[in-house]
């Protein structure tokens, strides 16, 4: 496994790379890092579906807000290398802070309308960071793929629409959220929660998975479906909610307050995102309703 710490080094190992197998895809997983089991499936699928898989790992300071965790957000570089190369990984790019950003970009990537809720109205800003970061990845590797995790399903839908806009040539894999035994889905952050809050975070995969139940059932509206989960999260004292929304998928929109979920053709998404203490944990269910 090559890693590369420079951009000339990545270069390197990727001209070489396609020098020697011109016809092998190139397959791509951009994480900041603090790997889990989410991650190395993702590395896993990258590596049998392209037979090459490039890694990134990159705590990107450009998408988080001036009073969110960028300093403490949890790192370990040789843990990380270890879990790369156990998950056949080739190449690890992990790139310094001056090296991706040498001068303050002025270039802005701002994608619309799928950013204007959820994670996009509560954390303003970010996904202009998620957005240009992304974008400069793509062009440093040129994957053919690059796999995504549902767990971060706004992320995907935006990066979908920005690489459709844009014209980007790859294509994006969207991957299942792994999840702890109990339904908590696997996140770098969870090493934050205490014991107690760690117990009650199971809170959120349960409640999606009542949450499922009740789209089904007839005459539930938007606004009744969301009082229930509002109600269900709220059985978790510590539980405090960030937003719990019912919206299509994947443009993101509102339901009418009144609509029957039922009757709703296609996909909709039910997420959550739910603090507890000074960590902020998100989930969410994607439903098919006909
Ligand atoms: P990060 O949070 O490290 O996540 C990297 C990738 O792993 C994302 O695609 C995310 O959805 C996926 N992932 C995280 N937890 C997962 C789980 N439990 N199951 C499956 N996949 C999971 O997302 C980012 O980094 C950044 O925003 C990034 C795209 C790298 C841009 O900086």
């Amino acid at each position: 496994m090559i890693i590369a710490e420079t951009i000339e080094q990545l270069h390197a190992a990727l001209s070489a790379q396609r020098e020697a197998h011109p016809r092998q895809f190139i397959g791509f997983v951009p994480t900041m890092g603090f790997l889990h089991e989410g991650h190395a499936s993702l590395m896993r699928r990258a590596k049998e579906e392209c037979g090459y898989a490039v890694l990134s790992i990159f705590v990107n300071p450009m998408q988080f807000g001036p009073n969110e965790d960028f300093d403490q957000y949890p790192r370990d570089a040789a843990r990380d290398i270890q879990i790369a190369e156990k998950n056949g990984i080739d190449v690890v790019f992990m790139p310094s802070v001056a090296e991706m950003y040498p001068k303050k970009p002025v270039t802005k990537v701002m994608i619309g309308g799928v950013t204007e809720r959820l994670c996009g109205a509560s954390r303003p800003g970010h996904f202009d960071g998620v957005g240009l970061v992304v974008s400069k990845l793509f062009h440093l590797v040129q994957p053919d793929r690059a796999y995504f995790g549902m767990k971060d399903a706004q992320q995907v839908a935006v990066i979908e629409r920005m690489t459709e806009d844009l014209n980007i040539p790859v294509r994006i894999v969207p991957c299942e959220t792994v999840r702890e035994a109990d339904g908590l889905a696997l996140s770098s952050r969870n090493v934050y929660l205490s014991e107690e809050e760690r117990s009650q975070a199971v809170i959120l995969s349960r409640t999606l998975a009542r949450a499922e139940e009740w789209v089904k059932s007839p005459g539930m509206t938007n606004r009744a479906l969301s009082d229930k989960i509002k109600e269900s999260i709220g059985q978790a004292p510590l539980a405090k909610i960030d937003y719990a929304e019912v919206l299509t998928y994947p443009d993101l929109e509102s339901l009418h307050d009144d609509a029957e979920i039922i009757s709703h053709n296609g996909k909709i998404l039910v997420a959550l995102a739910v603090k507890f203490g000074r960590t902020r944990l998100i989930d969410n269910r994607l439903m098919e309703l006909h």
